[in-house]
């Protein structure tokens, strides 16, 4: 049976701040969902990570399916309505359009589908991050699917041997997705070499080189390229298929023990380590660390298990303090280099203003060597 899996995702408010949404918001939320989603879902879920809320979907419509996306754009302007009822923070903040045309993509939420064979047991993995990007999945996808150092089904897998094809895509490029296909294990380290700048080059989806199925989808939004000013990170959300021929549960959660540094935090503009939370949690430290859930599904039909926290293990305990540790550890040098994004990443145009400001009071020093030193004529002469 083909079945399409649609995660949409936006920011329509929270509360103190841009810590976690309402009840009231998520009930808004779930019940248009249940209630007008009745004759074109299968299934749904709808969850929240930080503040931000995704609705995950099971349909039969194909990716990019306009009713679809209707529903869940008409859904967060529910939950939207009741955001500003409450005086809830950022109140419909993601959704950067006044009216729904055709599709979210580019309107503001976040958006990761796969459409596929359903296989006679479909394992599945949901990430949702808040405050961060989504090159924040670059390092976690690099390791599952091309390293054999985190994922042995690489070497001990026959239908995993022949590796994994990488769409990655330029997110500086705003006239149209710009794409490039690369396949591990050949195009190792030119997949690296793209990788390595996350702010710039998105894994987009992975699929199998020997069966041709997906096995991942990340959605590759960047607000500010819609909005053309800062109007909040561009949390990401990411779709994994698990098992049989793509890496195990166990492979894809496995790099998140690291704790990567990614963008984001404060006002979008720092680095600072991903934390591994469980299902339905807020931010609180330094508007972070950027956090990540996983809910683990299993499917039959389009009808989805219950969500089952990949993350509420107790060993991702130890993972959250030793990220803790290394956030409090990055925060003890403020503003300084390493700990705060480059120029082209700070969306705020406060420190672009005060730069152009200070340019003007720049004077180019005229030394006293290059007053009284006398000319190369008149020295040779
Ligand atoms: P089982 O033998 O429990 O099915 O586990 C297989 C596997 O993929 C573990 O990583
Ligand atoms: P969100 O993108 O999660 O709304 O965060 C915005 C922000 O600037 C937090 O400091
Ligand atoms: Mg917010
Ligand atoms: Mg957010």
């Amino acid at each position: 049976m083909k079945i399409t899996v649609s995660v949409i995702k936006a920011d329509i408010g929270s509360i103190g701040g841009h810590i976690c949404p309402s009840n009231n918001l998520l009930r808004a939320v779930r019940t248009f969902i249940a209630e007008r989603g009745r004759p074109l879902l299968v299934d749904h879920y709808v969850s929240y990570t930080g503040d931000d809320v995704a609705i995950v979907a099971t349909h039969s419509y194909g990716v990019n399916n306009e009713q679809i996306h209707k529903l869940c754009w008409d859904a967060f302007m529910a939950g939207t309505a009741v955001a500003k009822s409450q005086g809830l923070y950022g109140a419909g903040q993601d959704l950067l359009k006044d009216s729904f045309s055709g599709n979210v993509r580019g309107m503001g939420p976040a958006v990761a589908e796969m459409e596929f064979d359903e296989r006679p047991n479909e394992p599945f993995l949901f990430f949702a991050a808040d405050k961060t990007d989504p090159g924040a999945y670059n390092f976690p996808l690099y390791l599952a699917f091309a390293d054999p150092m985190n994922t042995p089904g690489l070497m001990l897998s026959p239908s995993m041997t022949a590796g994994f094809k990488f769409v990655i895509m330029d997110v500086g490029h705003t006239e149209g997705d710009r794409v490039i296909e690369l396949n591990a294990p050949e195009d190792l380290y030119s997949i690296a070499t793209l990788l390595r700048d996350p702010e710039r080059y998105v894994v987009e989806s992975i699929w199998s080189r020997s069966s041709g199925e997906q096995a991942a989808a990340v959605s590759t939004s960047r607000l500010h390229n819609i909005a053309g000013k800062y109007t909040g990170k561009d949390d990401p959300v990411m779709l994994v298929r698990v098992q049989k021929d793509f890496p195990a549960t166990g492979e894809i959660l496995a790099p998140f023990s690291i704790g990567p540094f990614v963008a984001g935090a404060m006002r979008g503009s720092h680095q600072m380590p991903l934390m591994p939370v469980p299902l339905n949690s807020g931010i609180s430290y330094f508007d972070g660390p950027p956090v990540v859930s996983c809910a683990a599904f299993a499917m039959h039909n389009g009808n989805m298990t219950e969500a089952v926290d990949a993350f509420a293990h107790p060993f991702w305990q130890t993972v959250r303090e030793d990220v803790s540790r290394k956030a409090m550890d990055m925060r003890r040098q403020g503003f300084f280099g390493a700990a705060m994004l480059p120029m082209s990443e700070l969306e705020y145009t406060g420190i672009v203003d005060k730069l152009t400001e200070l340019d003007q009071r720049f004077t180019v020093r005229r030394t006293d060597s290059q007053a009284s030193r006398p000319s190369a004529k008149a020295q040779t002469g």
